[in-house]
């Protein structure tokens, strides 16, 4: 296996690794919002390390963006061990597994990103592996093949995905901590967007901040994302400070509307109304219609749209709210 296996799938371009490294809080005193979260795994850690054991096994799901990588070092940082990240793709061969875990040293994490997306002799492998520290592997060839019990350090295991319920419910059961990460308040947004500004050596005023905050979909990612982009906007504009109006100017010519939806979002409702009267909609339908595929729709742009309100969930499929019709400046069905 080549080291290219255990570098995390996080897609950072040339020379922004540094920089989004130090947007990273290292410590749960740093990480702003998630309070159930930071408060669960605050005495769980506190608890593993007052009885020198490893910390039980973790499993972080929620959208993409929301700080699950991020946890992961941070508790492997509150821990004071050693992490190893890798993902769910990147671990081919049962083999390939077994040679990251008997690399570990007592109480070190290991990390797999993606972890709905193990191969299945893999998955099988980290079973014996979560729950008592082994693994019985095949070695040798043809006559001479037998099985070798190998012992492991005790270790914690930190899976992130996006979609929970893809996990089969062995893997899942064999976690003793699950935590669910939640879309972020504003406040907490807000906060997230002055820390990441400082980082930045940039300047922003409150109202920017919070305007900013405000169209993030709920997620630290964004924030970031759009933060970078707005600054370019003022920088070209030579403000020292961005303002409301140069942050209002740039989400507009970014195409993110006043309620923090992208094209994507606007893509898919309009979709949905255009093309299916308002739903019931499939999700195999929708993602074919729009040329996103499932699993993005399901992680990413749908658990935003549903838990603001523009689309239900029904039975038969999705279905647009009257909120996501005004949103879109569209006669509601019947009003036209
Ligand atoms: N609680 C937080 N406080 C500050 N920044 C955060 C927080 N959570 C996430 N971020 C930032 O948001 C970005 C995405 O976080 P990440 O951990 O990669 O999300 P995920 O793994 O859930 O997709 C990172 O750049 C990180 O710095
Ligand atoms: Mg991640």
């Amino acid at each position: 296996m080549t080291d290219e296996h255990i570098t995390s799938q996080e897609t950072v371009g040339p020379g922004e690794e540094a920089m989004e490294l130090s947007l990273r809080p290292q410590y749960l005193s740093q990480y702003i919002g998630q309070t159930r979260v930071k408060k669960d795994m605050e005495i769980y850690i506190k608890a593993a390390k007052q009885r020198d054991e490893a910390l039980d096994h973790v499993l972080l799901y929620g959208p993409p963006g929301l700080g699950k990588t991020t946890m992961a070092f941070v508790i492997a940082n509150e821990l004071g061990v050693k992490l190893k990240s890798t993902s769910g793709p990147a671990i081919e061969r049962a083999g390939d597994l077994v040679a990251l875990l008997s690399d570990l040293d007592p109480g070190d994490v290991l990390f797999i990103d993606e972890i709905h997306r193990l191969a299945k002799p893999v998955e099988e492998v980290l079973y014996s592996a979560m729950e008592d520290y082994y693994v019985d592997i095949v070695v040798g060839e043809g006559q001479t093949t037998h099985a070798v019990h190998l012992p492991l350090p005790p270790f914690t295991l930190i899976g992130a995905t996006t979609l929970a319920g893809q996990l089969s419910a062995p893997l899942r059961d064999r976690f003793g901590i699950v935590e669910h990460m939640q879309y972020y308040e504003v406040k907490d947004l807000e906060d997230i967007v002055l820390r990441s500004s400082a980082v930045f050596h940039t300047k922003i005023s409150p109202e920017a901040a919070h305007e900013l905050a405000r169209r993030s979909r709920g997620t630290p990612r964004v924030a970031n994302r759009l933060l970078k982009r707005v600054r370019d906007f003022a920088e070209v504009k030579g403000e020292s400070e961005i303002s409301l109006a140069t942050t209002a100017q740039a989400l507009h010519q970014l195409q993110v509307d006043s309620a923090g939806l992208d094209q994507t979002d606007r893509k898919l409702l309009l979709t949905m109304i255009m093309s299916y009267g308002g739903g019931p909609v499939g999700i195999r339908t929708l993602a074919s219609n729009i040329g996103e595929d499932r699993e993005t729709i399901e992680s990413l742009y749908e658990p935003y749209l549903l838990q603001k309100g523009f689309i239900v969930m029904t039975p038969r499929g999705r279905v647009v709210t009257g909120k996501a019709y005004r949103q879109l400046n569209l006669p509601l069905p019947g009003e036209e």
